[in-house]
């Protein structure tokens, strides 16, 4: 019998590549037809390899799910970057790999950056979505969160709506 072994753990420079590449895929299936196609390339092209490099040399959160050595998902998290919101922490990313979804691979994602969050003494988190990304509001309605704000965010010419769920 074959066992592949399933781990979250904490990501590694020579994740880079593995990283931008369902960083690639899942913003292409996610956020097609939402945010405008150029800007959405534009937004694809910055994120290689060199800057997730970059990203975990620098030390920011970042966990992967790691099935035996290929990555098929990441979430990064930190300090909540709108102070005036009375949540202490963010989930600034989450995404799993298109082939990956729908197996419970994000809520386990999402419970380790919680824990891992917990044991640094944050105990609310937040977390920004796309007003038109039915499934990340759909997965984040059901982990529980409380709809706190909407605010609008510009993609070139155009404006889209995004939406903030609480976690305390
Ligand atoms: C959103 C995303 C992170 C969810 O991860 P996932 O692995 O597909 O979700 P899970 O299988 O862990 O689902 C967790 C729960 O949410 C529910 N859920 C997930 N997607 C759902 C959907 N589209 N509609 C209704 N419920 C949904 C599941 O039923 C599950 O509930 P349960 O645990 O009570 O059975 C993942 O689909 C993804 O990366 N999507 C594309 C990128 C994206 O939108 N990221 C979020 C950016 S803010």
């Amino acid at each position: 019998m074959v066992e592949t072994l399933i781990t979250i753990r904490n990501a590694r420079e020579d994740d880079a590549q593995g990283i931008a590449d369902v960083h690639d895929a899942a913003w292409r299936d996610a956020y097609r037809g939402i945010i405008p196609g150029r800007e959405l390339e534009k937004m694809i092209a910055r994120r290689g390899p060199r800057w997730w490099h970059l990203a975990i040399v620098r030390k920011s959160r970042l966990v992967v799910l790691d099935f035996d050595e290929t990555i098929g998902g990441y979430a990064s998290y930190g300090r909540n970057r709108v102070p005036s919101m009375p949540y202490g922490a963010e989930i600034f990313e989450l995404y799993i790999a298109p082939e990956f979804q729908g197996l419970g691979f994000g809520r386990r994602l999402f419970d380790a950056a919680r824990r891992d969050l917990g044991e640094h003494g944050y105990s609310t988190v937040i977390v920004w979505a796309l007003a038109d990304n039915d499934r990340a509001i759909a997965f984040y309605k059901r982990l529980g969160g409380t709809f706190v704000r909407e605010a609008q965010e510009r993609f070139g010419a155009e404006m889209r709506s995004r939406v903030a769920f609480a976690f305390e």
